[in-house]
């Protein structure tokens, strides 16, 4: 099934960008776990929209409205269903583009998946608009996580040719990753985090858009998670971070470097830590054979440049092509998409990094 995730807890996503709300059911989680509604209104507005000058102007609040699942702010073993309504949707702002596929989004596939059936406003349910019931789900796991001492942060580690100071892969810890997750500006180097900033804005000067890439980190996990094969580690992370719109690629610990190393410097050699195992190096990732190892888990995910820019595009007018009598497709135009949109999603898609991480973790903990 789509839109469903999830082996011991399932979680469900529904809605669309401009339907009445987009929402979640989560399934499986153990009865009498607090809910802390402060803290996760905290996680989801570092997602939101409209909160500073280089997200989109949409303006949504996203309160969380639980409609079951909870008692005196406790999980109480019910499958829980929460609502975020719509509040800023603007479904005539696609009017002008019925029927034009936008470069960089799924309007075209959805068209052809749907047999022209799709909600193709604003990117109907294959829009980013969909990552606030994951961080929503993602905020509660967060929190589960939390109380068995296992702490997950992601910063941006790349953006517009400026890096970040990585992750240390061997000592990064909950303190450290706790902290990052209040930075106003989700990078580890202040002056990195100012650079971005500029380069987002020069970008947008220009009407265009940048991607970057974010570095993702899990301390405390118990080594053993994962099982073989097809739910290894990598499998079950990977799954989810790609539910996240505008995610091209992910690598787990040394990634794509491992390749152009020798093994002598890419094993991880083994030490005994009073009586923890550990390694040395952390070019795995924290993930052996798909199973954690109790070392720091570390991947990054790249993210593409924001489809949506304001200059003139290539696109086509389908002409109805599921009719009989129109099989030949449609006819070439030039496209400008108004609405609003961010210059650059990376810093937005920092906490759905974080709350995809934390779903996947929390269901591989069988909890
Ligand atoms: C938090 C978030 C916000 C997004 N906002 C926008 C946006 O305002 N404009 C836009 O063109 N794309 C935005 N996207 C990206 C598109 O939704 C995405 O690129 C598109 O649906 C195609 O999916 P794909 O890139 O995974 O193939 C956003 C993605 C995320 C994660």
């Amino acid at each position: 099934l789509s839109s469903v995730y999830g082996n011991n807890i399932k979680v469900t996503i529904f809605g669309q960008s401009h339907s009445a709300a987009v929402g979640l059911v989560i399934d499986g989680l153990p009865a009498g776990e607090k809910v802390n509604t402060e803290a996760l209104q905290a996680f989801l507005d570092r997602r939101a929209p409209g909160r500073n000058d280089y997200s989109s102007a949409r303006s949504e609040r996203d309160e969380p409205e639980f409609l079951s699942g909870l008692i005196n702010g406790a999980t109480c073993g019910a499958p829980i269903c929460v609502v975020l309504r719509n509040q800023d949707a603007r479904r005539q702002d696609y009017d002008d583009l019925a029927g034009i596929p936008r470069p960089g989004h799924a309007d075209y596939t959805a068209y052809i998946k749907h047999h022209g059936h799709n909600d193709a406003s604003g990117g109907g349910h294959l829009s980013g608009r969909l990552t606030a019931p994951l961080c929503l789900a993602g905020g509660i796991c967060l929190q589960l996580l939390e109380r068995k001492g296992i702490d997950i942060a992601a910063h941006i580690s790349e953006l517009g040719g400026v890096a970040d100071i990585p992750f240390d892969p061997v000592g990064i810890c909950g303190e450290q990753l706790r902290a990052l997750r209040l930075a106003g500006f989700p990078v580890l180097s202040a002056d990195s985090g100012v650079k971005m900033v500029d380069e987002i804005g020069a970008v947008r000067g220009e009407g265009d858009s940048i991607g970057g890439i974010i570095e993702c980190a899990a301390a405390g996990i118990p080594a053993g998670l994962g099982d073989p094969m097809f739910d290894g580690v990598e499998n079950c992370i990977a799954r989810i971070v790609f539910a996240i719109p505008g995610v091209r690629a992910i690598e787990f610990g040394a990634g794509f470097a491992a390749a152009g190393q020798r093994g002598s410097a890419n094993n991880d050699t083994f030490y005994m830590d009073d009586d923890k195992v550990r390694t040395r190096t952390n070019n795995h990732g924290g993930v052996l054979g798909g199973i954690t190892s109790g070392m720091p888990l570390i991947f990054r995910a790249a993210i593409k440049p924001t489809p949506s820019i304001a200059r003139r595009q290539d696109s086509v007018r389908l002409i109805d092509m599921f009719e009989p009598a129109h099989k030949t497709g449609g006819e070439d135009i030039k496209l400008v998409i108004n609405g609003r949109h961010d210059p650059c999603i990376v810093p937005r898609a920092v906490p759905c990094i974080e709350a995809a991480a934390a779903i996947a973790i929390l269901d591989m903990m069988k909890p």
